[in-house]
């Protein structure tokens, strides 16, 4: 199956940045948000970035102007009536996203995958809302997506040989490295990451360090390019506590706990940079 209309659900930081890489792949592109003002904002930053490129020397205005024309943004949901392939990158909620899945198998056509950028939730447990578990698949980008080498491919139970390979296929297509591994809480990337980060959050809970102290020790000391309080800004302390919270449910094991001090910043509305407050604040 060759891959030409590609549609993207959630226009937030994961969103706009993979449709983004695939209009860049010379795929035809819809990027779908509940609101205007969402895809807009999507939008906005595409722009920026590949503003950058052409600055840069990287891109033609010619091609800036090819790529975002290859991008329709989208409110109605029954544009996937026509798309190959799908990538969900709405809020890490089972139940948000189980809910878009059954709509998704209810408008797209029969021949299109059903993708997840999920970064820790169950692909067996996404696919079984839908009729056509062979075609769904985790489709893990990593954060700032222009710039990250890596696809994480999670395979669900009934994923079939047939949609690894088409999304490995346009892993390479979009300039990326894809890495299989199995349906675990966490997959690998996170289940390693996060407890790394919660750990971090733990040492400002517990008056171990100042967040820029434990950036430092570990940007200086690591070698790390971000500080884990830096990148937890930059991930959202809300995808941060829910990831936590998947895998302390999923594995049963305390080691997972999330941090007091994390709840208590996502329920105060500091989510990181994007919301202009967290361990660090952002104009
Ligand atoms: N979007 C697009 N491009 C970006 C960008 C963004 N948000 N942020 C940085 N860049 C580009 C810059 O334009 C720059 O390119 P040029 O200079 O060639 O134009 C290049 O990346 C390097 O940027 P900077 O010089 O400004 O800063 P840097 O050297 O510190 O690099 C970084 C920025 C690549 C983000 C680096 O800090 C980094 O690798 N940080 C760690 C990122 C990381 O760990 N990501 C994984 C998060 S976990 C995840 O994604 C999974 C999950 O489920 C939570
Ligand atoms: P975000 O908050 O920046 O964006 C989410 C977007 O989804 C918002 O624009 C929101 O309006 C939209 N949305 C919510 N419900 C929707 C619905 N029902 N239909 C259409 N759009 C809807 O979040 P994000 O950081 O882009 O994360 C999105 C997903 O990607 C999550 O599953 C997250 O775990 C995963 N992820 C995040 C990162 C990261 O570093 N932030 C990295 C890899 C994967």
């Amino acid at each position: 199956m060759e891959v030409k209309k590609f549609m993207v659900i959630g226009a937030g930081q994961m969103g706009s940045g993979i449709a983004q890489v695939a209009a860049q792949a010379g795929l035809e592109v819809v990027l779908h948000d509940v609101k205007d003002e969402f895809v807009n904002r999507g939008l906005g930053v595409i722009t920026k970035n590949l503003a950058r490129d052409v600055e840069k020397g990287r891109k033609t205005e010619q091609e800036k102007q090819d790529i975002l024309d290859r991008i329709t943004p989208s409110t109605d949901l029954t544009n996937a009536k026509d798309v190959d392939f799908v990538v969900e990158a709405i809020v890490e909620n089972m139940d948000v996203k189980t809910g878009v899945f059954k709509q998704l198998d209810e408008i797209a056509p029969a021949h299109a995958i059903l993708a997840s950028n999920t970064s820790s939730l169950p692909i067996t447990e996404i696919a079984a809302v839908t009729n056509r578990p062979e075609k769904v698949i985790g489709m893990h980008f990593m954060n700032p997506v222009p710039v990250m080498k890596l696809i994480e491919v999670i395979r669900g139970l009934a994923t079939s040989d047939e949609t690894y390979r088409v999304v490995a296929e346009l892993s390479e297509k979009m300039g990326k490295v894809a890495v299989e591994v199995n349906d675990f809480p966490g997959f690998v990337s996170n289940r390693v990451l996060m407890p790394m980060i919660n750990e971090a959050i733990y040492c400002v809970y517990e008056g171990v360090a100042t967040p820029e102290a434990i950036d430092e020790v570990m940007k200086l000391g690591m070698n790390h390019p971000m500080g884990p309080l830096t990148l937890a800004d930059f991930i959202g302390l809300d995808t941060c506590l829910y990831i936590m919270e998947v895998l302390h449910e999923g594995f049963g094991d305390s080691k997972y706990r999330p941090c007091p001090l994390l709840r208590k910043y996502v329920k105060a509305g500091w989510l990181g940079r994007k919301s202009g407050r967290g361990f660090y604040t952002y104009q």
